[in-house]
């Protein structure tokens, strides 16, 4: 029973990000089945799941299509290794990827999480200016706020020092831009009006200033994730691109969070018609089903690799359930989805309802900054609107109110002050309602206002 199950979680799980002293003293939620975008608990209590099991679910929790086609699938074949063999499903999936993705990123090669697919992009990028004959362009810019995942390469590109701080030490070291924040501007243009985007000339500036030694540029496109769904102006990732392009930096583009139809298009790239050289896919690539990633790449990076044996140009990393099939066919099974359902055709106008009902959010006394790309949106608290302070970290006020909404049947988890909003793109538009309509008694309730 319930009980039985809560003792034993505290005395056995240790759980990610989570202060275990606290949860040991809580009475957690034991979550047994999934429905739609909704969460059922071991008591029968339904969740509107607002943030689709940690920015994964695309198509609902277990759809039909998809659990048949893992039934299938584990029937035929579980696993089997693509180190030495390759197998129908990965193969299938990396030409139905090559075919979606933006044009031009034509290799797939498969790992099982987003840290190992940025990782997987970041040693691509380093290796291929050593066999390009430039090893000194070894070093990565990446963005302050960034997150790319827990691993130690995927923390050295990130820039969230609440999480990174205490590893320092571990990281390689990497040049550092500032990330477009429009709503508390690093460049203090913070209004539209006076925006010149000098967050890029000033990227510009760091480009100049390390001519020649970097490798690549590791950016999130469209939206930084962790960092507090911060949403970048238009135009931002194209001049990113068109600077890479200028300074002969390899793109790796994370769309772990931002991939297969969360801002609105397949991929956020799409959205500014560019493509990057290397691209990170995991979370949405199984439809929130499977551990699977992959990272994309173009012809140009892939020929850098090739050579006779002895040259030593292999590209020498591997994962043990790299390319496995299970996953592979959930991704099939998901991608059919897009289209039968006409997913992408749908979403322009659940992201308008979504807007729409966030307007009555901004009314708010403590809400500062209501911000939306597709089906991300974020709500920024703060305790004084006119100068924009934020609350002290120390009063919890993004985890108080999304345990508040609890008590109206929304699940959501905040990244410090702000409330992330990143339902199932299948949810509809009374569930918009429910879930905008619940996070609005909550923010009352503990902001008072
Ligand atoms: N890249 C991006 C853009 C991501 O958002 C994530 C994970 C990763 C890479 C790493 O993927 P993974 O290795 O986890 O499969 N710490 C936050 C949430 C992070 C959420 C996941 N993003 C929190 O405490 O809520």
């Amino acid at each position: 029973d319930t009980q039985t199950l809560r003792d034993w979680d505290r005395r056995h799980i240790w759980h990610p990000f989570t202060q275990m002293k606290e949860w040991e003293e809580s009475e957690p939620v034991v979550i047994v089945e999934g429905e739609g975008s909704w969460i059922i608990d071991s008591e029968g209590k339904r969740y509107l799941d607002g943030v689709a099991a940690i920015w994964t679910n695309v198509h609902g929790h277990c759809r039909r299509e998809i659990n048949e086609a893992l039934k299938a699938q584990v029937d035929r074949l579980e696993h089997s290794t693509l180190l030495g063999l390759t197998n129908d499903r990965a193969v299938v999936l990396a030409k139905r990827l090559a075919e979606i993705a933006p044009p031009g990123l034509c290799k797939v090669f498969y790992s099982d999480n987003g840290s190992t697919a940025v990782e997987v992009g970041v040693k691509m990028a380093f290796q291929f200016w050593r066999h390009e004959g430039k090893p000194e362009k070894s070093r990565f810019i990446s963005f302050t706020s960034a997150y790319h995942g827990d691993t130690l390469g995927a923390v050295s590109v990130g820039g969230i020092d609440l999480f990174h701080g205490v590893f320092r030490p571990l990281l390689f070291p990497t040049i550092q831009a500032p990330a477009p924040y429009c709503y508390r501007c690093p460049m203090g243009r913070d209004t539209p009006a006076a925006c010149g985007m000098e967050c890029l000339t000033e990227l510009e500036r760091i480009m100049e200033s390390h001519a020649g030694e970097v490798a690549g540029l590791v950016i999130e496109p469209l939206v930084q994730g962790a960092g507090g769904m911060i949403v970048q102006p238009e135009g931002f990732l194209k001049g990113v691109r068109e600077l890479c392009d200028r300074h002969d930096i390899l793109m790796i583009a994370d769309e772990v969070a931002v991939g297969f139809g969360r801002t609105g298009a397949m991929f956020a790239c799409g959205r500014e018609g560019i493509t990057p050289d290397i691209m990170a896919l995991s979370k949405g690539i199984t439809a929130g089903y499977m551990p699977l990633a992959a990272t994309l790449a173009t012809q140009q990076v892939y020929d850098a690799f090739l050579g006779e044996y002895r040259e030593m140009k292999t590209f020498f990393h591997g994962h043990t359930f790299t390319g496995n099939p299970l996953g592979c066919a959930v991704a099939l099974a998901s991608l059919d989805l897009f289209e039968s359902d006409r997913l992408l055709g749908k979403l322009p106008n659940k992201i308008k309802l979504l807007q729409e009902k966030l307007k009555g959010l901004i009314e708010l006394e403590h809400v500062g900054d209501v911000r939306q790309c597709g089906m991300i949106a974020a709500v920024e608290l703060v305790r004084d609107r006119a100068t924009k302070e934020p609350f002290d970290w120390e009063e919890r006020v993004g985890v108080r109110v999304c345990l508040e909404a609890r008590t109206h049947g929304v699940f959501l988890r905040p990244l410090g002050n702000v409330i992330v909003i990143f339902p199932p793109l299948a949810i509809t538009a009374e569930e918009i309602d429910f879930l905008v309509d619940g996070l609005e008694k909550s923010i009352h309730t503990v902001t008072g206002g």
